[in-house]
């Protein structure tokens, strides 16, 4: 089955079972590996092959996807496979960093196997719907050759560019946004839930207003990237002074109040280098230090 409609499946964790799953689903004819055999039941009832050891899996098929816990993980699956790589398009979704893909692109090439790091913007229930955003990097004709297979992963499918760092550099980029996204919610669910709010009634609210912040990042974006902050909407310095309100309500209430401290210590330095009158795209040089 050495065609485009084979795919191999390394790795049958929780999101490994997932990307299977979706191949399965569309049709490939789908060989798949795990540590522990047992985890390949249900997608080999589902029309998987399961293959013996690490290197018939290898062999099966064209496009070789690895999804394991770490680099590490890849490494020791993969290190004693030697030839059997060779003329392989091997795409890795392990998490990781992108001094680990990079180093990883160099391991592969030696195998000569072409290489393609990626990484995965969702959850394994998400996996295959038309929402969800999965990131490439690495040889562009690799991923045209193997493009429809990954869009069977989520129509976001999106390639970066040739440098293999890129996805996992988007993945802790978007992992920052997430987490702050989080924590700004749950420091706003503790505050009200202080006056007897639950967590469900602010929630839509909560909604609201990330929809309306995220509609100002364009328009960030541009000033970052011209390097100007012109106060279009508001200054730093009135940042800064609902900034305090934030740390004084939250002390009086006795919620937490380390993260909007922390956030206006980052603020006060923007003001301390000459930007209270700036927009807060200003800050970026406080995340850039
Ligand atoms: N789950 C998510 O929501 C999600 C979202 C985005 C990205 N990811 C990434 O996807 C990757 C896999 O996550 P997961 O949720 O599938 O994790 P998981 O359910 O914990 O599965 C881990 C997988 O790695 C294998 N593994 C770990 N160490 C190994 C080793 N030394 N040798 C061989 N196999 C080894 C496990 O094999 P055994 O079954 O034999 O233990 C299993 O197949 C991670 O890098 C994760 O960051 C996950």
């Amino acid at each position: 089955m050495m065609d485009q409609t084979s795919v191999t499946v390394i790795g049958l964790g929780l999101m490994g079972q997932a990307l299977a799953g979706a191949f399965l689903r569309d049709g490939f004819h789908t060989t798949v590996w795990n540590r522990t055999a047992a985890k390949a039941e249900q997608l080999v009832a589902q029309g998987a092959k399961l293959a013996d050891s690490v290197g018939d899996a290898v062999e099966a098929s064209p496009l070789v996807i690895v999804c394991v816990s770490d680099y590490e993980a890849v490494h020791k699956l993969l290190d004693p496979l030697g030839e059997v790589l060779k003329s392989r398009v091997l795409v890795n979704l392990t998490s990781g960093t992108s001094l680990a893909a990079r180093e990883t692109a160099e391991w592969a090439q030696q195998r000569g196997a072409t290489y393609l790091d990626g990484a995965i913007m969702a959850v394994p229930q998400a996996i295959g719907a038309a929402d969800t955003l999965l990131f490439y990097s690495g040889p562009r004709p690799a991923f045209d050759l193997h493009e429809q297979a990954l869009r069977s992963l989520g129509g976001g499918t999106t390639y970066l560019g040739g440098d293999h760092g890129l996805s996992s550099l988007y993945d802790v980029a978007m992992l920052s946004m997430m987490w702050n996204i989080l924590n700004g919610f749950l420091q706003g669910a503790a505050l009200v839930g202080a006056a007897g709010v639950d967590a469900a009634t602010f929630a839509p609210m909560a909604k609201m207003l990330s929809g309306t912040v995220t509609d100002w990042l364009a328009g960030y974006a541009q000033q970052i990237d011209d390097g100007t902050y012109p106060a279009l909407d508001s200054t730093i310095d009135t940042h800064l002074a609902a900034m305090e309100h934030l740390i004084h309500e939250s002390e009086f209430l006795g919620v937490n109040a380390e993260l909007p401290r922390f956030i206006k210590t980052l603020t006060d330095r923007a003001v301390a280098e000459g930007h209270g009158g700036s927009s807060y795209a200003a800050m970026i040089e406080q995340f850039r230090a």
